[in-house]
């Protein structure tokens, strides 16, 4: 049977042994207790409780704004619904940059309160000092390099990275510097489908792709987008597995109609 199969829980070394066996790796996000539960139950490696909370939950622009305390709450959740899958955390954007000693304490924060498996954050070998800190506490971490959209401010459009050869060299020595820092795997998004092929060559730790081609170690999405729940985002990278924003569209209309004409409730959902 294959590794993942195998696993009753997913570890970080689930992974790992799952890239040395050529065996894809599959995440998507969740940040509720139902949902995570239903991704869980269907079979998912990974869940990321990812700052994307802060636009497909919050409806926020950004990432940005997204609390350590609005994380925390989020990754209880999802704990609370999920047996099996790897639960990966994100620090939200202020947590970790610039500060070791703020990152080792709010990834202590996330574990401890949440009981999430890993954390991940955003960025290269400016974040190497807070992700070796971080692992001192025995934090499982995974890096995130390519788009990182907590930097929307300083690139200013959420458009492919990496495209020039100066960035796409930049981007490979950073990966080589995670790997090196100790992250057990590293999310590359939206950069050319050659250089996440490349880059995932060159590591021994899995790469998850977002808009990174077919190449990379295992893929992940994000689950409202996906499942057709958010519906003004249409980038490319994104295949819709299932149209639930229709789905709930046509019940919600039907309930009012139902309620508005006396059909419900009817004498079989009385007492
Ligand atoms: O926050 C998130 O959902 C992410 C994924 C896009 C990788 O970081």
């Amino acid at each position: 049977m294959a590794i993942a199969g195998r696993a009753k829980k997913v570890t970080t070394h689930t992974l790992q042994e799952m890239k040395a066996a050529g065996e894809k790796i599959t995440m998507l996000t969740s940040y509720d207790y139902s949902l995570a539960r239903l991704v869980d139950g269907a079979g998912i490696d990974t869940i990321l409780v990812g700052d994307s909370a802060s636009n497909v939950m919050a409806g926020n622009e950004t990432t940005v704004p997204i609390t350590l305390d609005h994380m925390i709450y989020h990754a209880q959740c999802v704990v609370n619904g999920v047996d099996r899958a790897l639960v990966v955390v994100d620090m939200p954007f202020g947590t970790y940059q610039g500060d070791t000693r703020l990152a080792l304490t709010s990834a202590i924060r996330i574990m401890k309160e949440s009981a999430g498996h890993a954390v991940k954050l955003e960025g290269g070998s400016e974040v190497v000092d807070s992700i070796k800190r971080i692992l001192t506490a025995g934090i499982p971490v995974m890096g995130h390099l390519g788009l990182t959209p907590q930097s929307i401010y300083k690139f200013g459009t959420y458009g492919v990275r990496a495209k020039g050869d100066d960035e796409a060299e930049r981007l490979i020595s950073d990966a080589l510097a995670l790997q090196e820092a100790g992250c057990f795997a590293l999310v590359l998004e939206k950069i050319p489908a050659d250089l996440a092929k490349a880059v995932s060559e060159k590591l021994t730790i899995p790469t998850i792709g977002i808009g990174a081609g077919p190449d990379c170690d295992g893929q992940v999405l994000v689950l409202h987008d996906m499942l057709g729940i958010t519906k003004d985002f249409s980038p490319r990278f994104l295949r819709r597995y299932a149209d639930v924003g229709e789905t709930v569209d046509g019940a919600v209309k039907q309930y009012i109609a139902d309620v508005r004409s006396g059909d419900f409730p009817g004498d079989g959902e009385s007492y």
